[in-house]
């Protein structure tokens, strides 16, 4: 841990955190990239998976992550987020980016297990938060709980977040904060990474920046809408090409101007993942803009790194380090009586969830979080679905660190996707 000047804020009611600001580094630290891994393989049949209990896993992902260096609450929080994922289907985001992002770039230094992130600028409703290099998990986390406690001071809360890195599932941050009440916005670049052409370009200069809000209700499942501004995000076409799997056809679109469903299509850069919305003509400039308002929320606002810098039409290097986010929270009482409004939302939603469904609507009409939450209370149950990749790269770290692993990843029996 570098050597700092310590502050301590509140954070939700009732709790603290401290953090520091750390001494400048004496000399810039020249750290080895970590690549992405992605295994190709053209092995068709179905994706094989295993179930590994919820708590093992969380255990499991904290005692990996103090391995790596981290201190006991952060990895905690970090294993907090990284289940939250896996356990509500979002399996790109879990597990899978602690095999190949987290666990890799903690052990090369390219993120900084010391990290103390710090507010370098604050007013009663707003604050800029220094990330540090430190682990996107974990200082999303603390962006999250200092605009919480804001909005519970001035009806509305928001943190922008510079110098941090990967965050995971964008909802898992906005769940926390409509779980107590309040509404709660989250939002991600990708630092200054090239995923994505501008709708209608060729040069691939935005990252898929997905953009998170939920929505407090009396019980049941909250609203969380949590999205890629691109119609997926592309851990999903890696995975299908992993697995040897086609894509629907909507998904990428070839420079041409074609349609096509091989993902080996987009990992040779012939096709782009789309935006939300396709192609112009049926609304894709609504995803792409989109895309465009995290970046600028997320770029220029906190200093962060962005895609669309003039340095990427001559070529210059992508990279995914200074990456922003930002929190945004509203506390609905500055409106009203929050347990009202909480009831409307709930009958609204399910006016929704219970409004007929159309013959083609095999799986009836819902909306965004219920799908989660029902996967939810299944990987609670049944224990926690992971791609038969994912369970292989944990058990070979849990062996690299020696952590012990879940029996259910040491012992796999893989079973075909449910
Ligand atoms: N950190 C990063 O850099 C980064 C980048 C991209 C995506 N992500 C994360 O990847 C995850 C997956 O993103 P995605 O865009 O592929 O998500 P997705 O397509 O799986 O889901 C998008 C949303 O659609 C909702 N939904 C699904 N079916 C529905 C239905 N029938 N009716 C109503 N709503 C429905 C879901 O509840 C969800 O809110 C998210 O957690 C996202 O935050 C992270």
């Amino acid at each position: 841990m570098s050597s700092c000047t310590w502050t301590t804020s509140t954070r939700t009611p009732g709790a603290s955190r401290t953090w520091c600001t750390p001494s400048p580094r004496t000399s810039p630290d020249p750290r080895p990239s970590f690549r992405h891994s992605v295994i190709p393989s053209r092995n068709r049949g179905p994706a094989m998976t295993v179930r590994v209990p919820l708590a093992e896993l969380t255990t499991f992902v904290r005692d990996v992550l103090t391995e790596c260096g981290l201190d006991d609450e952060s990895a905690r929080t970090a294993a907090d987020v990284i289940t939250y994922a896996d356990a509500n289907g979002f399996t790109t985001h879990g597990t899978n980016g602690l095999v190949n992002i987290y666990a890799p770039r903690l052990l090369d230094g390219r993120i900084d297990a010391g990290a103390a992130p710090r507010v370098v600028q604050e007013t009663a409703g707003a604050a800029l938060l220094d990330g540090d290099r430190g682990l996107g998990l974990v200082t999303m986390d603390l962006a999250m709980d200092i605009a919480m406690a804001k909005a519970r001071q001035t009806g509305i809360g928001m943190v922008a977040v510079r110098n941090s890195t990967h965050f995971g599932s964008a909802g898992y941050y906005t769940q926390k904060a409509a779980a107590a009440g309040l509404i709660g916005i989250a939002m991600t670049n990708c630092g200054a990474q090239g995923v994505a052409p501008p709708l209608g370009g060729t040069v691939r200069m935005l990252g898929t920046n997905p953009l998170s809000a939920a929505v407090p209700v009396t019980e049941g499942a909250p609203f969380v809408l949590d999205m890629s501004t691109t119609v997926v995000a592309t851990g999903k076409i890696k995975a299908a090409h992993r697995e040897g799997q086609e894509v629907p056809q909507e998904w990428l679109v070839r420079h041409d101007g074609t349609p096509t469903s091989d993902p080996a299509d987009f990992m040779a850069e012939e096709a782009d993942v789309a935006w939300l919305g396709g192609p112009a003509a049926t609304g894709g400039a609504k995803g792409f803009g989109l895309a465009l308002l995290v970046d600028l929320l997320c770029g220029p606002l906190s200093g962060a790194a962005y895609g669309p810098r003039p340095g990427v039409l001559k070529g210059e290097p992508a990279g995914d380090d200074n990456v922003g986010h930002t929190a945004i929270v509203i506390d609905p009482s500055a409106f009203g009586s929050a347990r009202a409004i909480a009831a409307e939302n709930r009958i609204l939603l399910d006016t929704v969830a219970n409004s007929p469904a159309a013959a083609y609507a095999t799986r009836g009409v819902t909306y965004p979080g219920a799908p989660e939450a029902q996967r939810y209370a299944q990987s609670q149950r049944d224990g926690v679905e992971l791609p038969g990749p994912v369970a292989e790269g944990l058990a070979a770290l849990a062996e690299q660190l020696t952590v012990t692993a879940p029996a259910a990843l040491t012992g796999r029996s893989l079973q075909p996707a449910a």
